[in-house]
């Protein structure tokens, strides 16, 4: 039953079963010309082939390649409908994302196109956007409603999702973002308290998800809008996560934080009192860097500042069609490293294992030990600093989730 994968430059992950924190984001462990034994699904042993005792039914050559754990992409808007190139064409002539918003574009033309998907074809881009993932060494990633924006159409992205996980070959977690933007017919208080009475209960109902989440923004939801959903939500049962201080600064961490939210997401702007209280929780830090780049900010979130102070400190792609399209997690380290001056090291930190426990599941996946998951990419190269050094290509040759290849 157990194959053996062997011929391994490396095997590099960062270790344990929970977030890490300061300095302990850049202890790797790097196993070098390691074998890695997989058995029912598991990772059974890891170290030089000597000292494995398992016996192995089947084998693998991986030809030089350097294992890590599967990416874990714990913020994207995966289940929606239609493009927004024009958009990011007019971007590129010098409109902005809130002044494109205004007019009308922006999460609003998404609504319009998400609305007027089937199901089935919500379901069908959800599995072809894993499928992508995928192939860039991604085993588990979050994904969010909120293009929706009232119960039926809401309800109609959770169940994509859901429908979606059965066959994707990335683990789905689901977030019902009701509170992503006012709806084009209802943009007043009104919406609040339709999500508050009407879909974030109808969402409970089904048990769809664990998780809501807020748009907490200058000209969006405002502090105490998020406040009241998000309260709403834990008293239904769902944990909060939040899209915080992104394009402007409203004290969005420290209500994350207050609310013990799993992460607070953004923080371009955050505050240095908000990095003070997310350096104090085990609210993850969840930095978004592609969107800064994408939408041409020459303002990154505070990586540094945040993960010397001692927040738990997260990437993930932010894949959605205006603001971040991309399903690349290794460019999203590459963006981490380059621009934000986090490490290698903390950057494959953040997007593993600390992704990983924002979800609930580092206990699981997200580092390659003996017990956990077989979630594991396998990538093109002689060290893991390849991911970043030989940046703008796809290494990944092969990647397992749960002990079977997804992409081979
Ligand atoms: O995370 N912040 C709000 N939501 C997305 C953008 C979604 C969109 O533009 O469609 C974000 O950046
Ligand atoms: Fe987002």
């Amino acid at each position: 039953m157990a194959l053996l994968i062997r011929n391994l430059a490396q095997v590099a992950t960062p270790i344990g079963r929970t977030a890490l924190r300061g300095r302990a984001m850049r202890d790797l462990r790097i196993h070098e010309h390691a074998v890695l034994v997989v058995d029912r699904g598991r990772i059974a042993y890891v170290g030089p082939e000597r000292g494995n005792t398992i016996a192995i039914s089947n084998d693998y050559d991986a030809r030089g390649a350097t294992a890590i754990p599967g990416f874990v992409d714990s913020h994207t808007h995966l289940p929606w409908a239609g493009y927004r190139e024009s958009e990011f064409n007019r971007r590129l002539q010098g409109e902005t994302y809130e002044e494109i918003a205004a007019s009308g574009g922006g999460i609003a033309s998404t609504v319009h196109t998400t609305r007027a998907a089937s199901e089935e074809q919500l379901v069908a881009n959800v599995i072809e956007r894993a499928r992508t993932m995928a192939r860039h060494g991604t085993t588990s990633a979050e994904a969010k409603s909120g293009y929706g924006l009232n119960v039926a159409d809401e309800l109609k992205q959770l169940r994509a999702i859901a429908r979606a996980n059965e066959t994707s070959p990335v683990r789905l977690v689901p977030t019902c973002l009701a509170a992503h933007e006012f709806p084009p017919e209802k943009r007043d208080a009104s919406y609040v308290d339709e999500v508050i009475s009407e879909i974030l209960p109808a969402v409970a109902r089904e048990q769809l998800t664990k998780y809501c989440d807020v748009f907490v923004e200058r000209g969006v939801f405002s502090r105490d809008e998020g406040d009241r959903i998000l309260r709403a939500g834990i008293a239904l049962g769902f944990q909060p996560r939040l899209h915080a201080d992104e394009l402007s600064d409203t004290g969005a961490a420290a209500l994350a934080v207050e609310l013990h939210a799993a992460s607070a997401d953004h923080l371009m702007h955050v505050s240095d009192s908000g990095i003070a209280a997310l350096a104090k929780s085990d609210t993850v830090a969840n930095l978004l860097p592609g969107t800064s780049f994408f939408l041409m900010s020459q303002r990154y979130a505070p990586a540094r500042a945040l993960i010397d102070a001692g927040a738990i400190v997260s990437l993930s792609t932010d894949c959605n069609p205006g603001s971040s399209m991309t399903e690349s997690m290794s460019m999203v380290m590459q963006l981490a490293t380059l621009q934000m001056r986090m490490t290698v090291e903390e950057s494959l930190t953040a997007a593993t294992l600390n992704g990983a426990h924002s979800l609930g599941m580092a206990n699981e996946t997200g580092s390659i030990e003996p017990g956990k998951r077989a979630d594991i990419a396998l990538i093109d190269a002689p060290s893991y600093l390849h991911l970043v050094y030989h940046f703008g290509v796809n290494l990944v040759r092969a990647v397992m989730r749960d002990g079977e290849f997804i992409v081979s």
